[in-house]
């Protein structure tokens, strides 16, 4: 068993697990996600890798409980996981980058919901390597809001945005990108957008229009996480990609969003139906 060393409520039924797993701890990077297996009867459920301890040989990993897997992992996970597969598929684009050509960028991220989470151990992998980035961080309001602290700890600057206002910035993401470039004197020559699919559909038609090169994570659409159930398959500008394999890092700008939700929404539709089940 791959032990649950601690466990915390962030906010929205979404989970912090800190989990031993030496492997993955060793050599795993921002971007990376890992698949996790209560027990051997239990879906595979790919989830990114939030943070990690290489001397305590410990990751992080963050989650939502909205279906049937992670309800049950919810209820069950402090026992730990039967399986911890990783680390899969591939790094951040900035990790990977020349130092020099990192060194001329002015990123920001913008993370929403939970998909603050994979954005976190990227600022703080590049503060870590002497470079800056900003961060937005979007919720609908305030007590939806998750890893402000820890966020601010490695961030340059740090904003907020709620949509109700109660914190912050009042609006969306992208609102707030455009408020910081047309009235804080803020440039950008990349963006790594991070959450609802639609929110990164958003977000890449602002940004096309703006120029700024963006990054989005395709992770939401993931399923077994394996390249076999073909749920993840994307357009990718002409290209199929598949986003456990291939990403789960893209080119924002080349993807055809509606497709990729529509296809969500066919898995939800199963997934609403399992959930059912366990609640008979
Ligand atoms: Fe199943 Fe990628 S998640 S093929």
């Amino acid at each position: 068993m791959f032990k649950v060393v601690n466990k915390r409520y962030l906010a929205n039924n979404i989970w912090l697990v800190d989990v031993e797993a030496p492997n993955v701890a060793k050599s795993c990077l921002p971007g990376q996600f890992v698949i996790v297996r209560l027990d051997d009867k239990a879906e595979r459920v790919p989830l990114t890798i939030c943070d990690y301890d290489r001397e305590k040989e410990t990751i992080t990993l963050v989650y939502q409980s909205v279906g049937a897997s992670t309800k049950r992992m919810e209820k069950e996970d402090d026992n730990g996981y039967k399986d911890v597969v990783g680390p899969l598929g591939q790094p951040s684009e900035l990790c990977l980058m020349p130092k020099e050509e990192l060194a001329k960028e002015k990123i920001l991220f913008m993370a929403g919901g939970v998909g603050t989470a994979p954005v976190y151990p990227q600022v703080k992998w590049l503060k870590e390597n002497g470079y800056e980035a900003d961060v937005i961080v979007g919720a609908r309001t305030k007590d939806l809001l998750i890893l402000e602290e820890e966020m601010k700890q490695w961030a340059t600057n740090l904003y907020i945005a709620t949509d109700d206002g109660s914190y912050g910035f009042k609006g969306n993401v992208n609102d707030c990108l455009k408020d910081l470039l047309a009235n804080h004197g803020k440039e950008y020559t990349r963006v790594v957008a991070i959450g609802p699919m639609i929110m990164m559909k958003f977000v890449c038609l602002t940004t096309k229009e703006l120029g700024i090169p963006t990054i989005v994570s395709m992770n939401p659409i993931m399923v077994d996480g394996t390249g076999m159930c073909g749920a993840c398959r994307l357009s990718v500008g002409d290209k199929i990609k598949f986003a456990c394999v291939d990403g789960p890092e893209f080119d924002g700008h080349l993807i055809n969003f509606d497709e990729a939700m529509n296809r969500q929404r066919m898995y939800k539709t199963e997934e609403g139906r399992k959930i059912l089940k366990v609640q008979e």
